[in-house]
């Protein structure tokens, strides 16, 4: 519909500062819709409201159901998708609501189904979605009853095809879910878009896009106000116009503001402006609608990569999937934010949400965190990788997904990058152009202010969706050692190493010598028959995959080169599923930065050492080996020199080099001590210590916070760590600990970071794997205290108290 019949009422550029109305929570109500939902594991036919669901299982969402089963290779998503089950469940509620609700819109908002969901309301299919990681909304009003009666709610869940993934995807409401009450006349769904086309100094130019529905039977003349706050919540600009909406539309309206001297939005200063539309009609505000953006600029440079407010950043990324280790799909805020301080703390300015649409907290974090995105919608396109895979409703649904994807993450500040696919088949044959143009056209009509990338493992100038002239970024997957002729083969064109390293670790595990590499598997295309009879792979950065690199070898390159804005590795965590180079019994990968339970490998203080200005010195590896042993000594650090000594016997002084970026020695093993001091110019900077440990004596809690809220969420990660009795940590220690909970919150799960530990998340005990376990704790909704005891056969225990406000 063409914006016309409006008249502008009052225009206010304000170059001071006014103060914001009271927020209007009241007018548009959002209600958190996660409690109290009914479960059944398994297919009955449960759409009809007269159905008995009480003696179905009662349960708070996020939900995922695949993460409470049991490990087993017979599983049909294979080890490749977690080795957990999948099938069918059944999600029902029931509500009322006030007789005042009676003639306004009532919505049901979910995040995220997996997968295939069909939802009814009183009996009646509003939909299905077969998308298992896209949000979406039904309109729930029509069908509802008011006052004393019940309305019900019922979801099916069908996740029974597998394989459908290549990697773990999780089964049921895995996101949040929430029901959303307005006035006939509101701002539509995901309904504002804003954009700065200016940014200056001294000012920013901000358009706001607003869809304002009347779903009234009459024309409405509506007085539209929308205001921007800042940081201090200020109001700094305001616009106010009247205009006309006939009965039964949607008017998309553009309102034009500027911002005297705006603070822009950067990986250190991640500031966040408000715009706040309120919409008025009949005399009264009827709707209130908030939206966070950002303000800030960047681009690609094809000589000099990627520039933020004009300033160069090289792009240090990683990939993740979705899951949250042994949370599995569910999502929770807490553990997405835990997961963004370890990656923050490594070095990492952005991410990629490998291969599908997050979970809308994940972009309000690393809005809020100063994290970069590249936001990637799909992994397949027409061409199926598995036999159940999204191409079987490709035709019906790409673009609807594609339309909610960006509509829905459009005005987040840190997405800088949209990718429209990962390693998709049709790179290989000529369909790849025609859908690679019809995507991007998608894309830059929904969103033309940031460049759009695919993910390519045959990043060459003949591939197909290159060859679409489509792409803005040409994405690479792996072959960085073609980086470096990048300029020859794309003249002009801008890079982005999509996705890269694929290096394979297992934390704590070491294979001598560390100079020779092992490539597992040898080939990708043959079966694997070497490796460890343990399914460990080497913590040197001298395990990798034959289409991947060390981590070193790739970030030397990119280091080098400034047009290379930058790169994902994959994957900064361990992740469900795809356990390459193994298969069963291992069920989860060792391609993380950081192992499944959050607790870094090696690798991490490399990139530490590399992407950060903290002083850093990491050495390793342990020192518990066997008399006669040759082991090698690495260093990670950014000191400028560091001296080695064993039992006080210096073993020399070694620097880092432009092509060697860690340090080395090759010891004769003998208990004791070693020691790595760490200068720079003439001062000694850094002590890092490795003592022999003895036998496990005690247990050690420690929890990442000592004090959390009580709404129900919230969690605290505690570490257990086994030591020897004087302190010092047992590498190798596996004792099984006991968990034991009292007060005001309850154990989620337990971790340890092994890929191969078939005991259940939801256990309350776990054996610790190469020194470590971990133990997560979720709070209830009343304040007070909780009690963590762990316990282990002949070690003396430990305790820890955490508080819940
Ligand atoms: C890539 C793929 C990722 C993951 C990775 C493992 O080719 O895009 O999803 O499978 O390989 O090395």
């Amino acid at each position: 519909m063409k914006n016309r019949n409006f008249r502008i009422v009052t225009v206010s550029l304000l170059i001071g500062i006014v103060q914001c109305s009271p927020p209007r929570n009241k007018i548009r109500q959002i209600k958190d819709f996660n409690q109290d939902w009914r479960f059944w594991l398994g297919d009955v036919a449960a759409a009809d409201s007269a159905f008995d669901d009480s003696d179905w299982r009662q349960l708070d969402l996020p939900h995922d159901w695949s993460i409470e089963g049991e490990f087993s290779p017979d599983h049909p998503a294979t080890p490749g998708g977690g080795a957990l089950p999948g099938g069918f469940g059944w999600y029902r509620k029931s509500f009322q609501l006030p007789e005042s609700v009676q003639g306004k819109c009532v919505f049901i908002e979910f995040d995220g189904i997996y997968r295939n969901s069909e939802v009814w309301i009183n009996g009646q299919l509003l939909g299905k979605r077969p998308n298992g990681y896209i949000s979406f909304r039904y309109k729930l009003s029509p069908y509802l009853k008011y006052g004393e009666a019940k309305n019900i709610l019922a979801v099916r869940v069908d996740n029974s095809k597998q394989p459908n993934s290549r990697w773990y995807s999780g089964s049921g409401i895995y996101r949040n879910v929430r029901l959303v009450i307005t006035d006939p006349v509101h701002v539509d769904h995901w309904g504002t878009y804003i954009t700065t086309p200016v940014v200056q100094e001294n000012g920013a130019e901000v358009k706001v896009h607003t869809r304002v529905k009347n779903e009234t039977d009459s024309d409405q003349w509506i007085l539209l106000k929308t205001s921007i706050r800042n940081t201090s919540e200020n109001v700094v600009a305001m616009f106010v116009r009247d205009t006309l909406i006939p009965a039964r539309t949607i008017l998309s309206i553009t309102d034009d503001m500027s911002i005297s001297h705006p603070r822009l939005w950067s990986l250190e200063d991640p500031c966040l402006y408000q715009a706040l539309t309120d919409i008025e009609y009949n005399g009264r505000v009827c709707d209130h609608y908030v939206t966070s953006f950002g303000i800030r600029t960047f681009r690609f440079d094809a000589q000099n990569g990627f520039f933020l407010n004009g300033r160069p950043v090289k792009i240090k990324g990683v990939c993740n999937h979705h899951d949250l280790g042994c949370l599995g799909a569910a999502v929770n805020t807490r553990a997405l934010e835990r997961q963004l301080e370890i990656m923050k703390a490594m070095g990492v300015n952005s991410l990629r949400t490998s291969h599908n649409p997050p979970a809308p907290e994940l972009l309000d974090l690393c809005d809020r965190m100063g994290i970069l995105v590249m936001d990637e919608v799909f992994d397949m396109w027409k061409k199926n990788k598995n036999p159940y895979d999204y191409a079987m409703v490709w035709d019906e649904w790409h673009e609807r997904d594609l339309k909610d994807f960006i509509r829905r993450d459009r005005n987040h500040a840190c997405v800088i990058i949209w990718s429209i696919g990962n390693e998709v088949l049709e790179q290989w044959d000529s369909t790849g152009v025609n859908l690679a143009r019809e995507l991007t056209n998608i894309v830059r009509e929904m969103d033309p202010t940031r460049p759009i990338t695919s993910g390519l493992n045959d990043p060459i100038p003949h591939n197909y969706v290159i060859q679409s002239g489509a792409l803005d970024l040409i994405g690479f997957n792996y072959h960085h050692e073609t980086f470096g002729s990048f300029p020859d083969m794309f003249p002009g064109q801008k890079f982005i190493g999509t996705e890269t390293n694929s290096a394979l670790a297992t934390r704590g595990y070491y294979d001598m010598p560390s100079d020779s590499i092992r490539v597992w598997p040898e080939r990708w295309d043959k079966p694997f028959d070497l490796g460890n009879p343990d399914h460990t792979c080497s913590s040197y950065d001298n395990c990798r995959t034959p289409w991947g690199s060390t981590h070193e070898a790739t970030w030397e390159i990119v280091r080098k080169y400034d047009f290379l804005s930058g790169i994902y590795v994959w994957t900064g965590f361990d992740y469900l599923g795809e356990p390459t180079p193994y298969g069963w019994p291992s069920r989860s990968s060792y391609f993380g930065v950081v192992d499944l339970a959050g607790f870094p490998k090696d690798a991490y203080y490399f990139y530490q050492s590399e992407w950060t200005d903290h002083p850093v010195l990491h050495i390793f590896p342990h020192w518990n080996w066997a008399a006669g042993d040759t082991v090698d000594v690495w260093a990670y650090t950014n000191c400028d020199e560091i001296e080695l000594f064993l039992n006080g016997e210096s073993q020399g002084r070694q620097s880092k080099t432009d092509d060697r970026l860690y340090m080395t020695w090759r010891l004769a093993y003998q208990p004791g001590t070693i020691r790595g001091v760490g200068r720079t110019g003439e001062h000694e900077t850094l002590v890092r210590e490795i003592k022999t440990a003895g036998s496990p004596a005690r247990i050690e809690l420690s929890a990442d916070r000592k004090m959390i809220l009580a709404d129900g969420r919230d969690l605290s990660f505690v570490t257990v760590r086994i030591l020897d009795k004087n302190s010092n940590f047992c590498p190798l220690a596996d004792n099984e600990v006991h968990f034991e909970i009292h007060g005001h919150g309850f154990l989620r799960a337990v971790d340890n970071g092994s890929q191969t530990d078939h005991v259940s998340f939801q256990a309350a005990e776990r054996k610790a794997f190469n020194g470590l376990c971990l133990a997560v704790i979720q709070s209830e909704e009343t304040p007070g205290r909780i009690t963590l005891n762990a316990s282990a056969e002949g070690l003396e225990g430990d305790t820890i108290m955490i508080q819940v406000k």
